[in-house]
């Protein structure tokens, strides 16, 4: 498609919760050790929403700050997309939520499920709404409260999962502006959709006593198959951005990955030959938000003033589906 406009990132925000959950206190909670945890994983801590919290709630306060920062207000966004896996209910849309809590009516608003891609699939349906013209300000939300649907009798998820949101308001760009979305991929293969689900609560299995005595509305995964697909998915999203624009790895300032696993991302730095140095993680602080990792990252980036204007930043991500997926932008 010819693309009539330009996007960019006008601003960034995020939230996290402020219980922390560390390696030391999950000790006391399943067989687990803190070595094993920082060894296998790279996790330190994570956040843990309160139980009066919900996924809105931390939506709402990154989305304030993504305004803040993009110099807006909330009436002057035109459409909502929040991705997320835990919404505060199967529906209403955790989008419609936020956008009553943020004050605005008339604007369209809507969830994206794709797994913990949510956001950048979410930047990419942004990317184009700008690109046709239909648009000019969309927020764009990535966030979780996985700690909610996490069995905590299960050594093999339960140290990996931690609450958040990241947030960017994604606008139309003057030719002169150096920010720009550059690219996107998006894909997704639905035969892995056993390895990594919520078993019940929905129209297969609707909830039952049963259901929630055996544990099956929280996550299930099988992490060693999904392990090598994570690397594997991220590689060729990354791949397929830099191909269509004639760039390599080289052109490349920042990687944000999803903060799956350290070993994950160590493993697709490797495969992809970039310079460690250029590899952005935080996964220690926060361990894996799903679909907020990214917009997290980034946004923690920008504010620290690692990343700056003029940089190329490549993300990508993988995650229930499996889907994956790449944005590649100017800041
Ligand atoms: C989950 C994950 C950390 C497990 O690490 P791993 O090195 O693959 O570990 P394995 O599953 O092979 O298990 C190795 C051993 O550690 C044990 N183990 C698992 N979790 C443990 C924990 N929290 N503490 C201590 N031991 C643990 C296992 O029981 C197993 O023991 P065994 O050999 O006696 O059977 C890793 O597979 C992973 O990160 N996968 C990808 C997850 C992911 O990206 N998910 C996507 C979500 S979006």
């Amino acid at each position: 498609m010819l693309a009539k406009y330009n996007a960019k990132i006008a601003g960034t925000g995020m939230y996290v919760p402020d219980k922390i959950l560390n390696n030391f206190d999950l000790e006391k909670i399943v067989e687990t050790s803190d070595e094993w945890i920082r060894t296998r994983t790279g996790m330190i801590e994570r956040r843990v929403a309160s139980t009066e919290q919900a996924s809105s709630d931390l939506a709402y306060e990154a989305s304030l700050n993504a305004l803040k920062s993009a110099h807006l207000r909330a009436k002057d966004i035109d459409l909502i997309i929040v991705g997320t896996i835990s919404p505060d209910h199967p529906f209403p849309s955790t989008a419609c939520v936020l956008q009553h809590k943020l004050g605005v009516k008339h604007i369209p608003a809507f969830d994206v499920s794709a797994g913990c891609p949510g956001w950048i699939f979410a930047s990419s349906i942004a990317k184009q709404f700008i690109e046709n013209g239909t648009y000019n300000n969309i927020l764009v939300v990535g966030v979780e409260i996985l700690t909610k649907i996490t069995n905590y009798s299960d050594r093999n998820t339960c140290v990996l999962f931690g609450d958040g949101s990241g947030a960017a308001v994604f606008s139309r760009t003057e030719s002169t502006d150096i920010a720009l979305i550059i690219d996107s991929e998006i894909a997704a293969d639905g035969s892995y959709g056993d390895i990594l689900i919520q078993k019940a609560g929905g129209s297969r299995n609707p909830a039952t006593e049963e259901t929630v005595r055996e544990n099956l509305h929280t996550v299930y995964m099988e992490g060693n198959k999904i392990f090598k697909l994570a690397v594997r998915s991220m590689y060729h999203a990354c791949d397929i951005v830099l191909k269509r624009n004639h760039l390599d790895v080289k052109s490349i300032d920042w990687l944000i990955t999803h903060q799956a696993n350290m070993r994950i991302i160590e493993a697709l730095g490797r495969k992809m030959k970039i310079d460690k140095k250029k590899v952005i993680v935080n996964i220690e602080k926060y361990g894996n938000t799903s679909s907020a990792t990214i917009p997290m990252a980034l946004d923690e980036s920008i504010k620290s003033g690692k990343i700056r204007s003029g940089d190329i930043v490549l993300m990508a991500s993988f995650g229930a589906g499996l889907t994956s997926g790449s944005l590649l932008v100017r800041i």
